[in-house]
């Protein structure tokens, strides 16, 4: 049955659902397109007349909202209503890591995804396309379509019929809606091909149909999850290696280039940092590890949580070197953390480097004055499970006189490097890159550090101040 679509309904308004059905309602204007959430705050905040309290920041977003919200897009808590109305609904609600049970710490808690799957299968009427959207194990389309085809027998007189396909996202936040509308490609997974065609069209409004890549339910649940391993990957590699070349006096940038000119491994993905965060690499890793263990392939495990293992003493390990370089101790020390989200163009903070980092400076009693242009602070108290110490501006200044570990969310860094002892840069937003550093060292108290644990502080400004300068991966200086 080769369906046209005319009514898209969306279940999960986050990082993926926001942009994702925004970028399609933009580009197929003859489809209502209808996101639903159970999370009233979060419709409300996409619904908000004010587009810089949109719920998620991506660049770009702001607009096509603009264009598009009310007229073939549209955001509520009607999940009921929407579902009965679709001719195609995704499936783009949270996996996040399963906390217990079976599985805890590895397997992708799929409880949301059954709840939708539940849901869809009491209130869709007629034929129905089901989307897999959200990243999921290798199987889920399974149990999707057995609890679609309970429902189908139990109302044969409703004449339902459903369809499962897998089209996993490969969007990366901070340039969602860029990597949206100029996909390296869209993978299409499923048995039939009536059902694939309908979604193949979609995605013909405005992707090259090179692009759009069939493939079996299964291979399409699994590249999704290689994806990320092969990116998270990357980033623990040049990490290690940038790890050695702080000890030996090589520059890893200097290897990032001379690698990344071999066309067999290729320039991107090469930047050495904190160490990959987000909501996705560590969660879709263990997804993978959980699996490969479930089908008697240890060895296999064993070589993806090698690289979650890494990532991890890697975040520590740069929080006792920020320790060693101040003498051993941060006790009391005020410390300026530049960036808070996992990277930049987001305000995304799911597993940024910067909780743990933050975490342990604060356990070694460092008050921290924290600045990201993006994050809310309500955000980095429950990331770093402990209140913002004061509100009171006037008591900011006392620090000095604290032993206790704490921190300040702040949003000027010029005012905070007052009496700091050390910078540290753990997000790569462009204004970092921009600093007033002649004013920002008349300001620190000496000796002074300035940690670059993202490559974006032009050295030749710093060069000559009274200042000292760690670069991540930098054994030359
Ligand atoms: N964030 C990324 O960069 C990214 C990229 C590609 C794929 N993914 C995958 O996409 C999926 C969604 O990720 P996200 O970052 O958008 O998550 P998110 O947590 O930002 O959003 C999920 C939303 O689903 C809603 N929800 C949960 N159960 C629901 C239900 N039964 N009915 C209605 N709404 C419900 C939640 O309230 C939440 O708002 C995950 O599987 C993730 O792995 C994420």
């Amino acid at each position: 049955m080769n369906k046209s679509i005319k009514n898209i309904c969306c279940i999960g308004a986050g990082y993926v659902g926001g942009p994702t059905m925004a970028v399609i309602a933009d580009n197929c204007p003859d489809i209502t397109v209808n996101v639903v959430d159970i999370n009233k705050d979060r419709i409300e905040s996409w619904n908000s007349s004010n587009l810089n309290e949109l719920p998620i920041y991506e660049p770009g977003l702001d607009k096509i909202i603009e264009r598009r919200r009310n007229k073939n897009l549209f955001f509520s808590n009607k999940v009921q209503e929407n579902i009965s109305n679709a001719d195609m609904i995704f499936i783009s609600v949270n996996t996040p890591t399963k906390k217990k049970g079976l599985g805890a710490g590895k397997a992708s808690d799929l409880k949301w995804v059954e709840a939708c799957a539940r849901q869809v299968a009491r209130f869709a009427k007629g034929y129905t396309i089901v989307v897999e959207k959200s990243t999921l194990p290798v199987k889920t389309a399974e149990v999707i379509k057995t609890i679609l085809e309970a429902a189908e027998l139990n109302n044969a007189c409703k004449n339902l019929k459903f369809e499962v396909l897998s089209n996993p996202e490969f969007l990366a936040e901070g340039t969602a809606i860029n990597d949206l509308e100029f996909p390296d490609r869209v993978l299409i997974g499923g048995e039939n091909e009536d059902a694939i065609l309908s979604l193949h069209k979609i995605y013909r409004n405005w992707v090259p149909e090179e692009k759009i890549l069939h493939t079996n339910i299964w291979s399409s649940e699994l590249a999704k999850l290689t994806a990320n391993a092969f990116l998270a990957q990357r980033i623990s590699s040049i990490n290690s290696i940038g790890a050695l070349c702080e000890a030996t006096g090589a520059d890893v940038r200097e290897v990032a280039r001379a690698i990344g000119t071999d066309s067999r491994i290729g320039s991107k993905f090469l930047d050495a940092g904190p160490g990959f965060g987000g909501s996705c690499f560590k969660k879709d890793i263990l997804n993978l590890v959980y699996l490969s263990e479930y089908f008697g392939l240890p060895e296999v495990a064993n070589f993806w949580e090698g690289i979650v293992k890494f990532n991890t003493w890697h975040q520590h390990r740069l929080s006792r070197l920020i320790i060693k370089k101040l003498f051993g101790t941060v006790s009391g020390k005020k410390i300026c953390i530049l960036g808070f989200a996992f990277k930049a163009n987001t305000n995304d903070t799911r597993e940024s480097a910067a909780i743990n980092i933050c975490k342990d400076l604060i356990e070694e009693g460092a008050i921290l004055f924290i600045h990201d242009p993006k994050v809310d602070p309500k955000q980095i108290e429950i990331d770093l499970e402990k209140k913002e110490k004061y509100s009171n501006n006037k008591l900011k200044n006392q620090t000095q006189t604290l032993s206790e570990g704490g921190w300040y969310s702040t949003k000027n860094i010029i005012d905070s490097s007052d009496g700091a002892d050390a910078i540290v840069v753990l997000t790569e937003w462009e204004e970092y890159g921009q600093l007033d550093w002649e004013e920002i060292s008349r300001k620190l108290r000496k000796p002074a550090w300035v940690f670059d644990v993202r490559s974006i502080i032009p050295y030749d400004k710093i060069k000559a101040l009274d200042l000292n300068f760690w670069k991540i991966g930098d054994g030359s200086k």
